[in-house]
């Protein structure tokens, strides 16, 4: 039943009195999610915890890697303590998808959400948000979306745990979250025109409600994400503060824009092989509805997100600092690996090799989630041959978010419920 739920079907027709009333009914529950507004508004950043810390009882998980690196033999522990700050809009479902698998093939105890596919976002995480939290009780890896709350994560994983993130341009990613969730964002509807991302940033403020319902989606989301007061200006001091803590916690930052040398990176000090690396693009626009930014708007995206483009600008360097450290040919070469192995999967996995439009989806399982009122993320279709040794990886590979935290166990009723008035109300909005 769930996987059809999840299936967007055409708009059916509807008599104009069932019309009328389910229209009622869904301003209701918009009303409802408004008197949340308010106090989520007023909720800001407040990272308490109290209670234990995780306790390792026996040494878990430690499994050796013989890595070659130059011709000589170099062995390591591989890494399973981890912590994959979830980002919105900036490729972590691969990533997530990624370290789902490693999680799965190395049986880790992976913290997962309980009754939607994150940790209660938008509210600072808790561990009571995680599925079947004990005080005392150590993870592995945490990974789903959540707004980070440090103190917090601390208590769930071990001390050695590695934290890392990824980033993407400020200017793409507004685009991005626009395009996604403006139609959640309720001041949004009063914008006139065609052009509604122009139009609002052409006077940002004139729109702009800083404590409006889901405001966060579109100004700063990075800055949010972590945790921190989004409607801060760059000039503000407690920015550059903000960012100085997270580069303190957060051992690698990621970069989308260079997403197989950020995996390079991670695979180095994780010390993980290349095969915990292949991936296919998940969660991907179709062209068409990717609009490309003119550079006026892309400045003006910058202006408005200040806060998110010092933190990127920041972190931009780190990055490339070190892929220097870890030698530019080295990294070339290494990339160069992974994407012929990544096409070599390609060939092996998907029918056509490549992603196709939601409608040429047949296999409901690889329907990935789909924004209101839109059916613009593209999926694949897995061959009919794939040989019986590659059967499982290919479809973990591209087996979608939900569906896929579905088979791991995680009771999803809160985003199948929402899921289905998406899928049948989009005619409303
Ligand atoms: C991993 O290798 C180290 C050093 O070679 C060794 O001391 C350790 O016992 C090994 N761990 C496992 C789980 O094999
Ligand atoms: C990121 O860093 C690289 C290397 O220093 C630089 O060439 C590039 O312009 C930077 N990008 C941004 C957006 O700052």
């Amino acid at each position: 039943g769930f996987r059809n739920m999840l299936h967007l079907r055409g708009t059916p027709p509807m008599p104009l009195v069932q019309k009328f009333i389910m229209g009622a009914l869904l301003t209701c529950i918009m009303m409802v999610f408004y008197c949340f507004s308010a106090k989520q508004a007023q909720m800001n950043v407040q990272m308490v915890s109290h209670g234990t810390p995780c306790i390792q009882s026996e040494k878990q998980n430690d499994f050796n890697i013989s890595q070659r690196t130059k011709g000589q033999e170099r062995s390591c522990v591989a890494k399973v303590n981890l912590m994959f700050m979830k980002t919105h809009k900036t490729a972590s479902s691969t990533l997530l998808n990624i370290l789902l698998r490693f999680g799965q093939k190395h049986r880790l105890k992976i913290a997962l959400p309980n009754g939607r596919n994150d940790f209660m976002y938008p509210s600072p995480f808790l561990c009571s948000h995680v599925k079947d939290y004990r005080p005392g009780k150590c993870f592995n890896l945490i990974c789903n979306h959540m707004r980070f709350n440090g103190p917090e994560v601390d208590k769930l994983l071990p001390g050695d745990a590695v934290y890392f993130t990824i980033l993407k341009n400020p200017a793409d990613l507004f685009e991005s979250s626009f395009h996604y969730y403006h139609r959640l964002v309720p001041f949004t509807w009063q914008i006139p025109g065609d052009n509604k991302l122009a139009e609002f940033l052409r006077d940002p403020r004139l729109y702009f409600t800083p404590a409006g319902y889901n405001s966060f989606y579109l100004r700063n989301l990075l800055f949010f994400d972590f945790g921190y007061d989004n409607n801060m200006e760059p000039e503000d001091p407690k920015v550059i503060k903000a960012i100085q803590n997270m580069d303190k916690r957060f051992q690698l930052v990621l970069m989308a824009e260079y997403f197989e040398e950020s995996l390079i990176l991670l695979k180095d000090i994780l010390c993980w092989e290349m095969e915990d690396l292949l991936f296919f693009k998940l969660n991907v626009r179709k062209d068409s509805s990717v609009s490309q930014l003119s550079r006026e708007l892309k400045i003006k995206a910058l202006e408005w997100n200040g806060a998110d483009w010092m933190l990127y600008q920041y972190f931009n360097a780190t990055f490339w600092r070190k892929v220097e450290a870890y030698g530019h040919k080295r990294m070339q070469k290494d990339v160069r690996e992974l994407r012929r192995r990544n096409a070599e999967m390609e060939t092996v996995c998907i029918e056509g090799r490549e992603a196709v439009e939601p409608k040429r989806i047949r296999d409901t399982n690889m329907m990935p989630w789909q924004p209101l009122g839109e059916r613009s993320i593209m999926g694949y279709n897995m061959r009919n041959d794939i040989p019986p040794q590659y059967k499982e990886s290919c479809r973990n590979m591209l087996t979608p978010e939900i569906q896929y935290l579905s088979d791991l166990g995680v009771n999803l009723w809160v985003t199948r419920l929402w899921g289905w008035f998406k899928d049948r109300f989009v005619w409303l909005f």
